[in-house]
Order: C-alpha cells, then sequence, then structure tokens
C-alpha cells in the first residue's frame, strides 16, 4: 500500500479524476500540487500529493494526526520547504524558492492556526494594522479603515480598541482571522481553527468561514468538523500516510468511501 504508486492508493479512483475537469479552465486555479515529497531528516511525511484547486472552491483536508495535514497547509504558504515535485500557489513557483517572493506570496495565502498568536499589548485594531502599516506601507489612517472593515467581517467592529485579554477564544480567532484577511489574500489556509475552543465558541468561527467562502474567497481547511466539511466544502480530501487517499465532493466520499482506511476513520467519528 504504501509503496510509490503514481496512480495514487488501490481503489480510488475518484483521486486520478480530479484534475481532469480542472484543465479545461486552467486559469482558475489557484494551487496546483503534484508528486509533492516533503521530508524531515529520514522522514518522509509527504509521500507524492498531488491535487489541484479552482478559485473559489473550499476544500477540506481531513485525517488523523500525523497524516501530513499541516506539513502540506505549511508548504503551500512556503513555510515549509519541499524535497520533491512541483507546488503553484496564487501564481508563485512555491517549488522553486530561488525565484520565490515570498513576501509576495505571503500577502496572497493567508494562514491561520489553532492558536491565534495575536500580540498581548497591542489593541485589536494594531494587531490588525501592525503589517498593513509595517509591511504593506499603508499610513495609520489607511490601515484604520481596512481594520473597521475586516472587523466587521468577522462581526467584531466593537472590539478594536479592546486587548487581546479581553476577548474570548472564539472572538481572538476571529480578530486571528480578520488580521489575516486585511491584507486581501486571494487563498485562505485555515489549520484546525476550532479545534481549541470551546464547543459553544466553535460556531461562531466557523460561520465567519461560511461567510467568507459564500463571498467567494478560495479557503483550504484542515478541520475535524465533519458536519461543517459535509455541508459546505466542494471537495473533501482524505490524507493517509503521507498522501491524499481519498479526494472529491463530500456526499460522494462520505456516503462511499473507497478505502478501508477512510471507512474506518469515519466510523471512528473523528
Ligand atoms: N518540524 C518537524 N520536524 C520533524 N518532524 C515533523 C515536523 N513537523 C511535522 N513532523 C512530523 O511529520 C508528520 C506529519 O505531521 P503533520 O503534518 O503535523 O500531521 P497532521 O497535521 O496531519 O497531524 C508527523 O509524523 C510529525 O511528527
Ligand atoms: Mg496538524
Amino acid at each position: 500500500m504504501l509503496e510509490n504508486n503514481a496512480l495514487g492508493p488501490p481503489g480510488s479512483s475518484r483521486v486520478s479524476e480530479q484534475p481532469q475537469e480542472i484543465v479545461n479552465s486552467p486559469t482558475e486555479l489557484i494551487v496546483s500540487v503534484k508528486n509533492l515529497v516533503k521530508r524531515f531528516g529520514a522522514l518522509q511525511v509527504l509521500n507524492g500529493v498531488s491535487l489541484e484547486i479552482k478559485r473559489g472552491q473550499l476544500v477540506a483536508i481531513v485525517g488523523r494526526s500525523g497524516s501530513g495535514k499541516s506539513t502540506l497547509l505549511r508548504c503551500m504558504n512556503a513555510l515549509e520547504s519541499i524535497e520533491g515535485g512541483e507546488l503553484q500557489v496564487c501564481g508563485h513557483d512555491v517549488g522553486s524558492p530561488s525565484r520565490l517572493a515570498r513576501r509576495e506570496l505571503r500577502s496572497d495565502v493567508g494562514i491561520v492556526f489553532q492558536s491565534y498568536n495575536l500580540f498581548p499589548h497591542l489593541t485589536v485594531e494594531r494587531n490588525i494594522t501592525l503589517a498593513l502599516t509595517a509591511v504593506k506601507k499603508h499610513s495609520r489612517a489607511e490601515a484604520g479603515v481596512i481594520a473597521s472593515r475586516v472587523l466587521a467581517l468577522v462581526g467584531l467592529q466593537d472590539k478594536a480598541a479592546s486587548y487581546p485579554e479581553q476577548l474570548s477564544g472564539g472572538q481572538s480567532q476571529r480578530v486571528a482571522i480578520a488580521r489575516s484577511l486585511a491584507l486581501s489574500p486571494q487563498l485562505m489556509l485555515f489549520d484546525e481553527v476550532t479545534s481549541a475552543l470551546d464547543p459553544e465558541l466553535t460556531g461562531e468561527v466557523l460561520k465567519v468561514m461560511e461567510d467568507l467562502s459564500r463571498q467567494g474567497m478560495t479557503m483550504v481547511l484542515v478541520t475535524h468538523e465533519m458536519a461543517f466539511a459535509r455541508r459546505l466544502a466542494d471537495v473533501v480530501i482524505f490524507m493517509h500516510q503521507g498522501r491524499v487517499w481519498e479526494m472529491g465532493p463530500p456526499e460522494a466520499l462520505f456516503n462511499h468511501p473507497q478505502t478501508a482506511e477512510f471507512k474506518q476513520f469515519i466510523s471512528s467519528g473523528l
């Protein structure tokens, strides 16, 4: 099962079907991953991952802990180097560090993690405007206007002057999302952004992500929220042992799992 088989895992015909329809509209491709290989020392973490994401899609990546989901997201934002394959993200050649304009990539691709990483000594507004003034060279006034706009998008316009310790976990995560949106990304990556939240706070963050997707943002989510993935994702990807094991529209995928590994994953209720 684990030998390098370019056609993907046995029994999973959908993996090879996926890229075909996308070939018809190449201008809409936001992410193209071909045979991506990532190692940490002797450990091969991504074993030839291939996938494509079109503008406006919501893609949910699911799978057990350690299957390589976070590493794949981090590669898409050039937070990790890669050892093999090709990786194009928002027109940037991420697989070729010498040609990669990292700063441009990072403003085209937002990433939000489980931990919010807000500066505790800065207000919500300043947490958001910092990169706008320091990196994007906006004036404080311009940055303030952008901060108000993105805070409104996540329903927190009244928290601009608050400090992170005055926010709930759900509100903090929404500020982290707003901070990313302030840079006008074309693609948003979310790595288990609700996993550290109490269940009653999860919903407000999922709602923000649902709204964003409905407004047309291209999004990749690593998530344990199966109901959310099932209801809203255009494509669900099941990763297993560093490979795309199954991939397709959620209803087809969840109703007709092709592999024992995915069946087991679904029935384990993760
Ligand atoms: N910086 C790192 N150094 C060494 N090993 C790592 C590093 N990051 C992740 N790994 C290993 O890579 C594998 C995949 O990790 P990860 O992508 O975090 O999986 P997931 O997000 O699916 O839980 C795991 O075996 C993990 O221990
Ligand atoms: Mg992870």
